[in-house]
This record gives structure tokens, C-alpha cells and sequence, in this order.
């Protein structure tokens, strides 16, 4: 069965790869409206930035990855090595995308885009089809709801209520634009 801590995470995986969709429309526009497709880029660099990389894989470093190598998993070698590593190289293409829409430029930004998206999609499924999976298998219900208390004070310290309401209010705006995949 499914635990609610590991449920928190994979409606989040949900919220991420449904903005990796609206990412492969908005590309579209790059050519016809390059100024629209910018403060697009540098929206979605913020939004990837806070909630993929500091909320979301916060959630999983500092919580869901500990309990599972205190119940033995091998932090390194193993899956959780590879998912570390995926986080790091996240992060490092976060940063290329930041430093492309600095510079104006759209098609770094578009490569290093692609290079996050097609990152992430994998290390979704198999966050979802394994890791997640085996987390239920090893975290039982009580340790889960314990675990999704941390998550919520962890989302409050680096997100807050009102960064919440408008990170929403964003992915709403880009469906708008864009719409809705
Ligand atoms: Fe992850
Ligand atoms: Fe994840």
C-alpha cells in the first residue's frame, strides 16, 4: 500500500511533469514571440528552482532517502546514489538555464531546458515504479505519517503559504498561454 508521505511526493512528481508539458508547448512561441518566450524561461527557471529542486528533492534528500538507508538501503552504489547524482546534475542544469536567460539567450535556454526535462521525465518513473515502491515496502504507517509532519514544516520553511498560492497561480497562467497538455 501506498504510504502519505510517499503519495505527497508522487503528487508532486504529477505537478512537475505536467509543467515539463507546458515547457514542450511554450517552446513553441520561442521564434514568434522571443520577448514572451524569455519571461517564460526565467518564470519557469524560479518555479523549477524552488519547487522541483528545493521543496520536492529536499523532501526526498533530507527525509525519504534518510529513513530508507536507516533501514538499511546503501546510500551509495545504489539507487539512492543514482537519484543523488540526478538531483546534483538537476541543479547544475537549473543553473545553465538561469544563466541563459540572463544573457538573453534562447536557444542555450531552450537546450538546457531540454536537457532538465529529459533528465527528469526518467528519474520520475523510476522514482515512482522503484524507489517509491520500495520506500512502502520499508516505511510503515506510522513512520510515514511522522515523515509527511516533516514535509509539510520543511515546504512552510522554504516555500510558505504565499509562494505556495502563487507558484499555482503561475502553472494556471502558463495553461492559459500555452495550454492546458
Ligand atoms: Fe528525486
Ligand atoms: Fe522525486
Amino acid at each position: 500500500m501506498m504510504g502519505k508521505a510517499t503519495q505527497d511526493l508522487r503528487s508532486e512528481h504529477d505537478a512537475i511533469l505536467h509543467v515539463l508539458d507546458i515547457l514542450d508547448r511554450a517552446s513553441a512561441i520561442r521564434e514568434k514571440d522571443q520577448a514572451g518566450f524569455l519571461k517564460f524561461g526565467g518564470e519557469l527557471t524560479g518555479f523549477l528552482k524552488i519547487f522541483a529542486d528545493k521543496c520536492h528533492h529536499g523532501k526526498e534528500e533530507n527525509f525519504l532517502f534518510e529513513e530508507m538507508v536507516q533501514r538499511g538501503v546503501p546510500k551509495e552504489g545504489g539507487p539512492i546514489g543514482v537519484m543523488l547524482q540526478e538531483h546534483k546534475l538537476g541543479r547544475e542544469y537549473i543553473a545553465l538555464m538561469a544563466t541563459a536567460v540572463e544573457l538573453k539567450d534562447l536557444a542555450k535556454f531552450s537546450e538546457a531546458a531540454g536537457m532538465y526535462r529529459d533528465l527528469l521525465r526518467p528519474h520520475i518513473e523510476k522514482e515512482n515504479t522503484v524507489l517509491f515502491v520500495m520506500a512502502d515496502r520499508l516505511i510503515d504507517e506510522a513512520a510515514q505519517d511522522e515523515m509527511f509532519e516533516k514535509f509539510e514544516q520543511h515546504e512552510e520553511s522554504v516555500i510558505g503559504h504565499g509562494v505556495h498560492e502563487e507558484l499555482h497561480a503561475m502553472i494556471h497562467k502558463w495553461e492559459e498561454e500555452y495550454g492546458n497538455p
